[in-house]
């Protein structure tokens, strides 16, 4: 096992793909933070793969699972019944991941929009590795695309304004042709240290619900922003994300529990700890982002590696390309798939000047990565790394011991968790990602289904 002292953030993946020249290259060096990433494993080699077939899983939500819809056509075997006596998802379904996920991909009870041409499954090769002060995770999987999926939504310049361009494919502005598909692509964990319950039996499932973004019955913008909780004088949100049943008082998103006892359950522990490792918005700041699900998909407190690159005042981005380390101020659609676009606050950007000339088409990113800017809670996943090569991503990232925020999942030697582990490939986003049923992963623990191999 060689684990090098530092890792210095200089090794992400070159800011420039497209430009050979030294003398950028140099300029861009200067204004690199000299963070280090720290002790991560580069030699996996003797690191145990496991792999899983994460598949798609459609609309198959909770509401659905729990439902006479799910069971055999016989009616002999109910998941829906089962489920409720605790049966967990693995013990009915191992093995059946390729042709769910086949199924479930194409038009049909559980797929309205499909993609055309999206595989139902991906092959994710998992290891995972530990130390006194960290747990490390290496994802490798194959993209469907032959280029790095680290483009995201543009701002675009049309003559007069700068208008959204891109959205992920399974909105109807995609699957009608009147967008193209960008998304950045994703590795995501979502971790339980057993005080969530079911979440060790139905995993992620448990926080996937009817009216959230792409789930049928959508709650609409004006009934979630008046919602008490979620709404304008809560929350302030739009839109129903990812949430647990416990914070619930029905199978319906808009029946929650009161502030006081979902925050009494939250200080409880229950809640599920996510972060996602994004190929536009975090992997070049060497940072995953750090949330929390519980009556909501939570930020975690403090500030995450990106912000919206937008001057609310002026109607124009707040941030362009610095000419001097980028090549020019903007990218443009035939760059975007092989130049690295992602805008970083202290290494490429400069305020964004509405007098340059701008031309028809010119793509600026809807969002700005930060890590010095990064704080609190938020920014604890500050040591990962992806790289794309020869089809394939790998992604790897720490997460730190020992962590004692209020809404972080404090891992330990010695302990198992369970995780859901997913992959959004593609330009897509919420359920258009590949999932796989919950796995514990032990740091040193008696019993689990991947056990964490410990190094020096
Ligand atoms: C008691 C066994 C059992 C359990 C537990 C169970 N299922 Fe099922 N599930 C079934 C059966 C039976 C079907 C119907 C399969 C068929 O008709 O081929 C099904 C169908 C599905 C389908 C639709 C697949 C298709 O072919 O249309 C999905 C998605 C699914 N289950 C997900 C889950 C998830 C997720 C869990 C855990 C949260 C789970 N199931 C737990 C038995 C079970």
């Amino acid at each position: 096992m060689n684990i090098p002292i530092k890792t210095s953030i200089t090794n992400v993946k070159p800011i420039l793909k497209h430009t050979s020249s030294i003398s950028m290259a140099i300029c861009l060096l200067a204004v690199l933070p000299s963070v280090a990433l720290s002790a991560v494993p580069t030699d996996w080699s003797s690191i145990p793969v496991t792999n899983l077939t994460l598949f798609y899983p459609g609309q198959s939500g909770y509401e659905w699972l729990m439902s006479e819809e799910h069971q055999s056509k016989d009616g002999k075997e109910q998941g829906y019944r089962d489920m409720k006596k605790g049966v967990d998802c693995f013990f009915c379904h191992e093995g059946d991941e390729a042709a769910m996920g086949d199924k479930l991909v194409k038009r049909g009870p559980l797929e309205p929009m499909p993609v055309t041409g999206k595989p139902g499954s991906v092959n994710l090769a998992l290891q995972v590795a530990y130390d006194n002060n960290n747990a490390y995770f290496r994802a490798k999987w194959k993209t469907r695309n032959p280029y790095a999926g680290d483009a995201h939504p543009f701002w675009r310049y049309d003559g007069k304004e700068w208008k959204a361009y891109g959205h992920p494919k399974l909105d109807k502005e995609v699957q009608n042709g009147e967008q193209p598909g960008i998304y950045e692509d994703r590795f995501s964990i979502m971790i339980d240290d057993g005080k969530v319950s079911d979440y060790d039996v139905h995993g992620c499932w448990l926080s996937c619900h009817d009216g959230q973004r792409d789930m049928p019955n959508k709650a609409g913008k004006t009934a979630v922003k008046g919602h008490a909780i979620l709404g304008d004088n809560g929350l302030k949100k739009s839109d129903v994300r990812k949430y647990l049943p416990s914070t619930r008082t029905s199978g319906n998103w808009a029946d929650t529990k009161s502030r006081a006892e979902i925050d009494k359950i939250g200080a409880a522990g229950g809640f599920l700890d996510l972060m996602q490792w994004r190929a536009h918005r975090s992997n070049v700041v060497g940072m995953t982002d750090d949330f929390n699900v519980l009556e909501y998909r939570l930020n975690d407190a403090g500030k995450g590696p990106f912000a919206k690159n937008w001057d609310k005042k002026m109607n124009q981005p707040k941030y362009m390309y610095n000419k001097s380390v980028f090549g020019s101020n903007s990218t443009s659609e035939d760059q975007i798939r092989t130049a690295s676009t992602p805008l970083t606050r202290e290494m490429n950007a400069s305020a964004f000047d509405p007098d340059l000339n701008w031309k028809v088409g010119d793509l600026i990113p809807e969002y700005v990565t930060s890590r010095e800017d990064a704080k609190g809670s938020a920014a604890d996943n500050n040591m990962a790394k992806g790289e794309w090569k020869d089809g394939m991503w790998t992604v790897v990232f720490a997460r730190k011991f020992g962590l004692t925020n209020p809404d972080d999942k404090n891992l330990s030697e010695g302990n198992a968790y369970t995780i859901g582990f997913a992959v959004h490939d593609d330009n897509i986003t919420t359920r258009g990602h590949y999932v796989y049923w919950p796995r514990s992963v032990g740091f040193g623990a008696e019993e689990a289904d991947i056990e964490a191999t410990k190094v020096p």
